[in-house]
């Protein structure tokens, strides 16, 4: 059986939807702070916190756990900067626990939710898992932490890991029954198509005289159930091989802000309202993968690349 931890979130209920559909058993682990038991639509589900080590090992005994698959987390990068404290907690503090609990239980299988946030400022585009990491806030360090306990974890205990290093996750699952429900929405699909659905006061660019191609800041979009994917193959691979590893999950292409926004124009047929402000602190012009070493070792391909069809999929859910 698989433990989901904060499964009940974005991207956690789309891998869930996926291993049940190729036959695993899973176990949803979640506090629902972030996520909606809505969501929870296959295996089954434990409410628990990870800050409570009695209520992990409760899960731990009631199924028989193989593998982690760990997604809950504090991930606002500005709030992250504002109290630290509540992020160190949650990614790092409360992780260790669940850690713990796996070498009590002899679990050794694990699948990090990792973030590019961890590689800063990029000096190469694009960015290779064998790039530098430097975050340049305490989400990103408290992601990076748990990526260096790791290390020490299967060095010490044998707890093989893979780190997943997303990018920007995006788009829904197609039935239209799960996808992107953040509290508050930071991401930029999301705010784009509430902006075209008058559900803001516009969408804000921060930041119209980077050096790209027209002024605002590019990223790399993967679309949740391409993610998904890649955290099956990652496992099977995890299993197969029993060695620890990183892979950046990213669809190799930039689209700035702009870009966004005009895909959006299209599908809605409307004109809405785009405010310029300022830069924000902290973000790097460019972030766009390298996702070479996941294609050739995971033999991972992303199926929803196009990002016409992403946006699409994330109108869908949102207009639904
Ligand atoms: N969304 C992205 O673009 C993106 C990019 C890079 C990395 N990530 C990472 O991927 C992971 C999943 O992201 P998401 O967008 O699905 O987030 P999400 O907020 O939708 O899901 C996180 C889930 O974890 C649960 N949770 C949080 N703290 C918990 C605790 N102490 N105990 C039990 N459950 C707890 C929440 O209730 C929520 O259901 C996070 O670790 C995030 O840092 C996300």
């Amino acid at each position: 059986m698989i433990l989901i931890v904060g499964g009940a979130g974005y991207i956690g209920s789309h891998v869930n939807k996926l291993l049940v559909k190729e036959g695993h058993k899973t176990v949803i682990f979640d506090n629902l702070s972030q996520g909606y038991k809505e969501f929870v639509r296959w295996g089954e589900f434990v409410l628990g916190d990870l800050a409570n080590k009695e209520q992990i090992r409760h899960c731990f005994h009631k199924y028989s756990i193989n593998a982690v698959m760990h997604f809950s987390a504090f991930a606002y990068v500005g709030e992250s900067v504002i109290d630290p404290a509540k992020y160190y907690l949650n990614n790092v503090a409360y992780t260790l626990n669940l850690l713990e609990v796996m070498r009590e239980f002899g679990v050794n299988y694990f699948i990090f939710s990792s973030t590019c946030a961890t590689y800063g400022i990029p000096k190469e585009i694009p960015i290779a898992e064998k790039h530098f990491q430097k975050p340049i806030n305490p989400y990103g360090r408290s992601k990076l932490m748990i990526e260096e306990i790791l290390r020490d974890y299967d060095k010490a205990y044998g707890i093989k890991h893979i780190n997943l290093r997303y990018f920007n996750a995006a788009g829904a699952d197609l039935d239209g029954k799960i996808g992107e429900w953040h509290n508050p929405e930071t991401h930029l699909i999301p705010l784009v198509i509430y902006a075209a659905l008058h559900k803001n006061d516009g969408i804000r660019l921060f930041g119209t005289d980077y050096p790209t191609k027209d002024g605002t800041c590019m990223r790399d979009y993967i679309h949740v159930n391409d993610l998904a994917d890649a955290h099956i193959k990652a496992l099977n691979y995890l299993i197969s091989t029993n060695k620890s590893d990183s892979f950046n999950l990213g669809n190799g292409t930039g689209y700035s802000v702009r870009e966004i926004i005009e895909v959006v124009r299209k599908i809605n047929g409307k004109e809405f309202n785009v405010i310029e402000s300022g830069k924000r602190e902290g973000d790097p012009p460019i972030l766009i993968a390298s996702n070479n070493k996941s294609m050739d070792i995971l033999s991972w391909r992303p199926q929803y690349a196009d990002i016409k069809t992403i946006i699409e999929t994330a109108w869908r859910w949102h207009t639904r």
